[in-house]
């Protein structure tokens, strides 16, 4: 490891760059597709309208967020009055209304942690989640997105990262492993700390966006067209930062004591945020701070099977990147 840590960028590593930014636009999703979601939405709106005049839908996920590939599923959020609402009733209700209007699979999972209806549109075969209420969702994805539109290397970046974890099984939180989001937020992280920074930390600068929710205040700075050149000192291309993100998750990161956190753009220790131990089922074996609710770790469901399992894809994905002839076949290689 001590040797590895010293390890420098292969030399050919420019000769990378055309196929990485292949992939990335192979998984672009076409303008067809975005068409048709919308539709999907259109319709969706129309149905739940009809039952509830005062409710409304968002999209949120990564089809809003701008991370989503070609043949995503699409999250929508039914914000409905709060009051004496409940959910299970309403997903119920969702579940009947939109089966009669002849969507397909559909199915109402009232006890899952984010309780939701899902269904599948047969005319565009698009799936779609829909949940009530889960407005932090929203703006988290707001975030993400307002990331995105400040230097195209964080959607390349992601794209190729959630491709692979994808590829290579380690994108399955009910195996252990990490959701997409976690990839984004650690993506984020990872081009706020190069340097020059890629990236800058929307919610350390003055805000010119807040909303309370559920007593989280979330504020950051979202005029982002005022950023489009932040990271233009910066001239990594996207192969020298798919090696050293995969390079820094398998050799640099501090995994006993660091917490990485967007928040603060910066990394924080595991013991000011009293993650040292296991509390109830959240381990801490790989800690990434939710933007947001910050007692919130995105890496809770990694077990002590699961961090291994990750840990040496990261390192499989870091030693590919390093040395073989041909890494974008070899990086993506079903596991
Ligand atoms: P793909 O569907 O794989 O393309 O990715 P996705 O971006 O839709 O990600 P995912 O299914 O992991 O999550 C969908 C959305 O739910 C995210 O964009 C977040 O808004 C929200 N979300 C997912 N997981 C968490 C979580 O652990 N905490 C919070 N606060 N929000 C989450
Ligand atoms: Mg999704």
């Amino acid at each position: 490891r001590t040797l590895k840590i010293k390890m420098q960028c292969r030399s050919d590593i420019h000769r990378l760059n055309a196929p990485f930014l292949a992939i990335y636009e192979s998984l672009v999703p076409a303008e067809e597709e975005k068409a048709q979601q919308k539709q999907l939405l259109a319709l969706l709106e129309r149905l739940v309208c009809k039952e509830w005049p005062k409710a409304r839908l968002y999209l949120y996920g990564s089809c809003a967020s701008s991370f989503g590939v070609s043949r995503s599923d699409i999250d929508v959020c039914l914000a409905i009055e709060d009051g004496d609402i409940n959910k299970s009733e309403i997903l119920l209700r969702l579940a009947d209304i939109l089966q009669s209007d002849n969507l397909q699979n559909v199915q109402a999972l009232t006890r899952a942690r984010v309780p939701i209806v899902k269904l599948m549109d047969p005319v565009t075969g698009i799936s779609c989640d829909i949940c009530i209420n889960n407005v932090l969702a929203v703006i988290n994805t707001k975030l993400l997105r307002d990331y995105a539109q400040i230097d195209a290397r964080l959607r390349q970046l992601a794209f190729i990262v959630k491709h692979w974890a994808k590829s290579r099984g380690v994108n399955e939180t009910y195996q252990g492993t990490l959701s997409s989001y976690a990839y984004v937020i650690m993506c984020i992280h990872f081009l706020q700390q190069r340097r020059p920074a890629i990236l800058p930390c929307l919610q350390e600068m003055e805000p010119t966006y807040s909303v309370t929710v559920d007593d989280i205040e979330c504020a950051f700075f979202d005029q982002v067209g005022k950023l489009c050149d932040f990271g233009s000192r910066n001239k990594e291309t996207i192969a020298q930062l798919v090696w050293a993100f995969f390079n820094y998750w398998a050799y640099r990161h501090d995994y006993a004591n660091s917490v990485i956190s967007v928040r603060t753009g910066s990394i924080i220790s595991k013991q000011t945020k009293d993650w040292t131990r296991r509390i109830g089922n959240d381990r801490h074996l790989i800690c990434i701070e939710d933007p947001f609710e910050v007692s919130h770790d995105l890496g809770r469901v990694v077990d002590k099977y699961s961090i291994k399992v990750l840990r040496e894809e990261f390192e499989r994905a870091a030693d590919i990147m390093q040395y073989d002839p041909n890494p974008c076949v070899k990086l993506f290689e079903p596991y």
